[in-house]
């Protein structure tokens, strides 16, 4: 009958299309940390095409949003023991496992897109790249770029450090974060991405601080009114992938899933420059008030560059790390 001819054409189809791949064909697991709409899935999307096209469909990989696969800084460790293949994670996350790459955490070193582009696509970011297979055992083949990290809180506008001090704000467990709220005069809550959402609405701790990506893929205008325009971090978000699975690939798998990484770092500086203004403006209209530092930032950068730098300078592999930084930036040298 009908139903059986549609039926035996569709297996032969697909013993034809089994018959087509590698032995070797594979779906990769990618753990993404944040929710849908933010430059970690713009990153993810952009990867997982472009892998298809340079594999010739031969491998795939999904993503698994919303910190499915486990918290960001446990994909670190998931990764480099082989149980996971990939994952797109906040750079803050990373430094823990490899402290070269904290100077990217530094506050204020990193000012704007272009100069976050310039840093991590160069010669220092290829440095970075290879201590962290060293160090942490992960490798990383793309960067997405977020924006600045904004302050969120659900008590009153903040301008200066001196409407910080009432505040409990949530970050992540990152020595250098924790110290430049300490250099504002505050003792920070260091708590896992995975628990800050519930941590906010139960009124665990009043505030966070994240990119205006992140706190609209995240949805955190449901439990956060006020925002500040600090500056201090310019989000950086690696896709990073398992060094034990990049070294089992063949050169030509090796050459596709780096070039697809390249294709994807690309694809997510795009969308942050097309993207952040309109989710800005939607976060106003959906009753968020934002408010800009008072005195151009003066206090706030003041204290942190002052009092948290020289503190990481042996951990981010010597004050010339920094330097280095610095001067590719047209900066002066500390
Ligand atoms: C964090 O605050 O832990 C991260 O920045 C979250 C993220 O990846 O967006």
């Amino acid at each position: 009958t009908f139903h059986f001819r549609a039926l035996r054409r569709t297996a032969l189809a697909l013993l034809l299309i089994t018959a087509a791949l590698p032995a070797s064909a594979r779906e990769f697991r990618v753990a993404v940390g944040d929710g849908a709409g933010g430059t970690q899935e713009a990153l993810g999307l952009a990867f997982t095409a472009a892998l298809a096209e340079k594999t010739a469909g031969a491998h795939s990989a999904k993503l698994f949003l919303n910190g499915q696969l486990g918290d960001e800084q446990d994909t670190v460790t998931a990764a480099a023991t082989g149980t996971l293949d990939f994952s797109i994670l906040a750079i803050n996350n990373i430094t823990p496992f490899s402290p070269s790459v904290g100077t990217l955490t530094l506050p204020y070193v990193i000012l704007s897109l272009e100069e976050a582009e310039t840093i991590t696509q160069g010669e220092i970011g290829q440095q970075m790249v290879d201590r962290t297979v060293e160090d942490a055992g992960v490798r990383i083949i793309g960067w997405a770029y977020s924006g600045f990290r904004v302050l969120t809180n659900s008590k009153h506008p903040v301008t200066t450090v001196a409407d910080l001090q009432d505040l409990v704000i949530r970050v992540p467990k990152n020595e250098i974060m924790i110290e430049t709220y300490k250099s504002w005069g505050i003792n920070p809550t260091p708590m896992a991405w995975s628990e800050t959402f519930a941590a906010l609405q139960q009124k665990v701790v009043d505030g966070q601080d994240n990119p205006y990506m992140t706190v609209n893929a995240m949805k955190f205008d449901e439990v956060q009114k006020y925002v500040t325009n600090i500056r201090y971090i310019f989000s950086i978000e690696p896709l990073i992938v398992s060094e034990q699975l990049f070294q089992s690939l063949s050169p030509e798998e090796q050459a596709a899933v780096s070039e697809a990484g390249k294709v994807a770092t690309a694809a997510s500086a795009e969308f942050l420059r097309a993207k952040e203004a309109e989710i800005k403006t939607d976060l106003q209209a959906r009753g968020m008030e934002i408010s800009d530092p008072a005195d151009g930032e003066a206090e706030f950068i003041e204290r942190a560059t002052t009092q948290v730098w020289p503190k990481f300078y042996d951990t981010i592999g010597g004050k010339e790390v920094l330097n280095g930084v610095l001067a590719a930036l047209g900066r002066p040298a500390v």
